[in-house]
């Protein structure tokens, strides 16, 4: 049995994680850039300045797609290449190389999906408060109608921001991310619904300027609880623990985020921070921020399994592990999208998915990581099930290439393809053929 027809095999990144060329051709510098700079922030005092240099070699990047039978390739855009300042005049030769990406795409039959934001906030912005302040959702606004325009026909899928609750919790609340702020709860409030308020706005900016349709979407991440048994009690148990919100674990959930921008409104069962914040919020901020998505996109790692009454089942001695020490639990890619779908009734992406490993080039010369194949094989394997009771619309591995993992710098290797960064040599991994011919036969080998 395959995956259903139709579906998208794919790869993603982001920009500040392969494209280096940090102060290239007029690029304005974005918080990651800065952040980088102080002292202790990143792991071995790792900066993106270089990253992959996907700015100089995204032909290769495109060829080893191709290479894998893959039909879409996720990417950001480097929001200060194009508005170095974040608003106002926009920078001709930014556009030229994500014209150059685009093309050369379009040329080998890869769909492009643009992510919007993956975390590049100019520096300009932050300045000016960044995502406490509400002026920067019109600013990204501004951001994806340029983008909107100038795309116009050549890009169709857009997927507005990359996990909102990653980049508030790390960013602006345990101060590990760029802008490396620790803000009190009430301001990661307002973060979080300017963010929201930057979807909204998004969305409609990017209909108003394409007039070949588009499809837009956003990227959520969050606790998900699976079943430690699959029995009718302990699904719902787990189903009702991943939409549970708690005063101090709520800000990594899914549907804070979902909710409103699907249903226009915060969770009902909101805890008393958030439900206080609710009722600071003016009434027309809800027909800014509900625009209808097309779909969701889901970042999928890892999940919690839970007993049948909604309790962290404890994981066992030596459990199984990924290089970053996340634990591999392939059944949340059943569960996790299944009641996404019944809560949102929408159809998703997997728009991330993958495991860091210690991978290293072999004595002879390749890169090989059976880890990797077990890895993807089971969650695949979930994945096809959750297929047949729910519109799946593709998957993404994350990620194509090594790249930097934020403040783990280049510690972490999520590729398909091998980057030797001394060189920038990049040498697929085993994984990568395996990866082809399961696009290529869509999973029915899986
Ligand atoms: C999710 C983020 O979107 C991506 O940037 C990151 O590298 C992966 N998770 C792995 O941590």
């Amino acid at each position: 049995m395959t995956f259903p027809k139709g579906f998208i095999w794919g790869a993603a990144s982001a920009a500040y994680q392969t494209e280096g060329a940090w102060n290239a051709d007029g690029k304005g510098e974005n918080i990651w850039d800065d952040f980088c700079r102080t002292q202790g922030s990143i792991q071995n005092g790792d900066t993106g300045n270089t990253a992959c240099d996907g700015y100089h070699r995204y032909g290769q990047d495109v060829h080893f797609l191709k290479a894998m039978n893959l039909s879409a390739y996720r990417f950001s855009i480097n929001w200060p290449r194009i508005l170095p300042e974040g608003r106002g005049s926009v920078n001709e030769k930014g556009l030229a190389y994500y014209d150059a990406l685009v093309d050369t795409l379009l040329e080998n039959g890869i769909i492009p999906c643009v992510t919007l934001y993956h975390w590049e906030l100019p520096l300009a912005l932050q300045k000016q408060g960044g995502w406490l302040n509400r002026e920067t959702a019109e600013a990204f606004a501004e951001f994806a109608s340029v983008i909107a325009k100038h795309f116009n026909g050549r890009v169709r899928n857009y997927f507005t921001l990359n996990e909102p609750q990653c980049f508030i919790a790390l960013g602006y609340a345990q101060g590990l991310h760029a802008p490396g702020l620790m803000l009190p709860v009430h301001e990661q409030l307002a973060c979080m619904h300017n963010t929201l308020l930057a979807h909204g706005l998004s969305v409609q900016a990017l209909h108003e300027g394409s007039s070949a349709p588009i499809k837009a979407g956003l990227v959520s991440t969050g606790r998900l609880c699976y079943p430690a048994e699959d029995t009718p009690e302990n699904k719902a148990a787990a189903k009702e623990a991943t939409f549970a919100l708690h005063e101090d674990d709520w800000l990594f959930t899914h549907h804070w985020c979902l909710d409103a921008a699907v249903f226009g409104r915060y969770p009902k069962d909101a805890p008393p921070s958030l439900r206080k914040f609710d009722e600071s919020v003016p009434a027309g901020d809800w027909d800014i921020i509900k625009k209808n998505v097309d779909f969701i996109g889901v970042n999928i790692y890892n999940g919690r399994p839970v007993d049948r009454m909604g309790r962290d089942v404890p994981a066992c001695p030596g459990f199984p592990r990924t290089a970053m020490k996340w634990p591999v639990t392939p059944e949340v890619m059943r569960y996790g999208p299944i009641w996404l779908h019944e809560r949102y009734g929408l159809p998703l992406y997997i728009a991330e998915n993958g495991q860091s490993c210690n991978d290293r080039i072999f004595l002879d010369g390749g890169v090989h990581d059976p880890d990797r194949i077990d890895f993807l094989r089971r969650y695949l394997r979930e994945l096809k099930k959750a297929a047949q009771e729910v519109p799946l619309l593709g998957y993404f591995h994350w990620s194509l290439t090594d790249n930097f993992e934020w403040h783990q710098g280049y510690n972490e290797r999520f590729g398909l393809i091998y980057v030797d960064y001394p060189t920038q040599r990049r040498i697929p991994k085993d994984s990568a053929y395996w990866y082809a011919n399961t696009a290529k036969t869509n999973g029915e080998d899986i």
